[in-house]
């Protein structure tokens, strides 16, 4: 742990079944003009989610973005940010799974900045000023980017993560029922992701005494349910620890950032088309071992909280959920070959996480490991 640490997640949360009929009276105290409406997939509109929230909103006037797929490009960022100045949207609201929640968050900072999407991806130039209010509303349980600062974007085939406070929502809205009509295998991907965030959260060098209560909690809540959401869609009560779990994991990880699992993920989901959650599960039982060999016992001391008696019995665990959830657990499963290691390891390792993983790693030590799961 570091020498001192700070604990600042500022989202004020409005979280349980039916909790979506507080937006208008969220919206209320905000007042603007109008509303940028940033939903991810059309399967929302089909679903009648956006209709039926138009309709809550009828006082205002809502201008919709829709249709961006699964992590959105800097392309989707500069066309939100022009719409939003042009139709001077004065709040954005995010709707859908972590990608277009990280697209909403973005584009409200942005169209209040000169700075462009490119540069501020770049590093060179800062977000200066605060942007519209944002409201998060996740119809996932996995990234929990309804809490964080950060929002992942793919710019010139790299995933990049851009890390500032004026990016954390203002409100989000946690309403499990929006949750129930996902498919099981995103309900299984964003599920490991949220699985990841916490077990990154806790080992995490910047982790406090914070975040680790409550990624052990959310880790719990995740062996307990998502198995049981996976098999009982429907069953709200599983749905609800679920999100319950995603927002613990984005709570946890706004606290310490995440380590070399989520970094190694990226360029799995950039070259190889790997969802985001099962990009970082393909790695994360390598990793619990590997870290587990230098953390001071802590990985055991979590895995003596959850029940198991030794660092392998966790890790069987989590290779047995990844299994009973159908889902492959080795790189050429998902498309990638030997030879394409070499780039795994030139964009998966970057030294910012590499350095709050709680064991060294080095480029070839992430060689050598991602080839014993090719
Ligand atoms: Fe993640």
């Amino acid at each position: 742990m570091v020498d001192f640490w700070s604990y600042y997640v500022p989202t004020k949360v409005i979280f349980g079944v039916g909790s979506v009929s507080q937006l208008k009276e969220t919206v209320d105290v905000f007042g603007p003009d109008k509303i940028l409406l940033v939903a991810g997939k059309q399967s929302m509109k089909k679903l009648g989610i956006i209709d039926k929230i138009v309709e809550d909103l009828k006082a205002y006037p809502v201008v919709i973005l829709t249709g961006i797929g699964d992590s959105p490009k800097s392309e989707d960022v500069s066309k939100g940010v022009q719409l939003a100045r042009k139709e001077e949207c004065g709040l954005v609201l995010g709707i859908g799974g972590g990608s277009a929640i990280d697209l909403a968050k973005t584009i409200a900072t942005l169209s209040q900045n000169s700075a462009s999407v490119t540069e501020c991806l770049s590093g060179k130039v800062g977000i200066a000023n605060r942007g519209n209010p944002i409201i998060a509303i996740p119809t996932t349980a996995g990234t929990g980017s309804e809490v964080t600062q950060y929002a992942s974007i793919i710019h010139e085939e790299k995933k990049i993560s851009l890390n500032n406070d004026f990016l954390r929502p203002n409100v989000a809205i946690l309403d499990p029922s929006l949750t129930a009509t996902m498919p099981k295998f995103v309900t299984a991907t964003t599920g490991l992701d949220a699985l990841s965030q916490c077990i990154e959260a806790y080992w995490a060098k910047n982790h406090t005494p914070i975040s680790d209560l409550i990624a052990v909690e959310g880790i719990k809540l995740i062996f307990e349910n998502l198995l049981r959401t996976y098999e009982f869609p429907a069953e709200i009560e599983g749905r609800s620890n679920m999100l319950l779990a995603s927002l613990f994991s984005g709570i946890a990880i706004s606290v310490t950032k995440t380590t070399i699992v989520h970094s190694v993920s990226y360029p799995l989901t950039v070259h190889f088309n790997v969802p985001h959650g099962l990009a970082c599960s393909l790695t994360l039982p390598l990793f619990v071992r590997y870290n587990s060999e230098n953390d001071d016992g802590r990985i055991l001391k979590m895995a003596n909280c959850l029940g198991e008696r030794t660092v392998e019995d966790f890790v069987l665990k989590i290779e047995s959920l990844i299994q009973q959830l159908k889902l492959p657990n080795r790189l050429g499963e998902v498309g990638v070959k030997c030879e394409d290691i070499d780039l795994l390891v030139k964009e998966g390792f970057r030294s910012d996480r590499a350095s709050n993983n709680p064991r060294v790693v080095t480029a070839e030590t992430l060689r050598e490991l991602l080839n014993s799961i090719s």
